[in-house]
């Protein structure tokens, strides 16, 4: 038969590349047929502190490698699982681990996950971090509220075609949206109070976000400080900026894993992020218990 006489085939619908929504709704379906439970708030947890997924009950934890298009940690100490059950009644979806963008991967893949824990159900999210203490009033191993953030990484997780339907509040979604109460002040006077109860120092301060991967220069660190930045860290502020894309609530919290570069004179290693996590895990665990019921159940003023 001539060559001519042989029709080329419709190339397959499944080749057509999914966009971000489409892979995170299969992302949502795997889990969704893992677990039962529709979690109603979100929380990260960060470097050193991944400990506290332990915490939820009747849990089911699924690896990121399991989960469709979810990216994987290649930092140790973020184990990289989903724990999803419940806390003190609250349905919640844990993240033990978080991607940052200094791995390599795009802004897209480092909010993917906070895009998902939006389409899980989650209107609310607490997001915590290990960072370097830049205000000289905080001590290593101290907590912080986050108040703000400043975003120093030259990137923005909210770039590209603006989809409305990843919305959680009515009127989110929008193309340009306001950042001016990024962290709730009602979350934030919770943790103030609940803190204050139970005798944990709990100071607010800005948060200041570098790319990474390589901590700050003593002249850096100078720098934001005369910007107005009270701690220095490599993640939070994109999760941040799509959560409020999207209408969720958000708490953060910073351990204060080391002194910021030529505050102390030490020098900063992750050894040392990580095992600071270790020794405040007490105090952090039962500051974050106690309010996720209460973040749970918290509406805006
Ligand atoms: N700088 C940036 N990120 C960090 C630090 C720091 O000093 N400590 C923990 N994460």
């Amino acid at each position: 038969m001539p060559a001519e006489a042989t029709p080329t085939p419709p190339a397959p619908e499944a080749q057509k590349p999914l966009d971000t929504f489409a892979k995170a709704t299969q992302a949502l379906t795997h889990i969704f047929m893992r677990t039962d439970v529709t979690p109603v708030l979100g929380i990260i947890l960060g470097s050193g502190l991944g400990n506290f997924a332990d915490q939820v009950q009747d849990a089911v934890a699924i690896p990121y490698a399991e989960i469709p298009h979810f990216p994987q940690s290649t930092v140790e100490g973020h184990n990289g699982k989903l724990v999803v059950g419940t806390i003190g009644g609250v349905p919640v979806a844990v993240m033990a681990g978080r991607v940052h963008a200094y791995e390599g991967y795009a802004m897209d893949d480092v909010v993917f996950p906070t895009r998902v824990l939006a389409r899980l159900g989650c209107k609310k999210l607490i997001v915590t971090n290990a960072a370097g203490g830049i205000n000289k009033s905080f001590g290593q191993g101290g907590l912080v509220c986050i108040a703000d953030h400043i975003n120093m990484t030259g990137q923005n997780a909210a770039i590209g075609k603006n989809e409305v339907r990843w919305a959680v509040k009515k009127g989110s979604g929008q193309r340009f949206f306001d950042m001016s109460a990024a962290y709730s002040p009602t979350l934030r006077a919770l943790a103030k109070a609940e803190a204050e109860q139970q005798g944990t120092p709990l100071p607010e301060g800005v948060y200041l976000a570098v790319l990474g991967p390589s901590y700050e220069t003593p002249a850096e660190i100078r720098a934001f400080s005369t910007l107005g930045a009270d701690l220095v860290g490599m993640s939070t502020v994109h999760e941040v900026i799509v959560a409020r894309h999207m209408g969720m609530d958000v708490l953060g919290l910073s351990l204060v894993t080391n002194m910021a570069a030529g505050v102390s004179d030490d020098a900063i290693n992750h050894e040392e992020v990580m095992e600071i996590g270790r020794r405040v895990e007490g105090q952090f665990t039962s500051l974050l218990k106690a309010l996720i019921p209460q973040v749970a159940a918290a509406t805006e003023a």
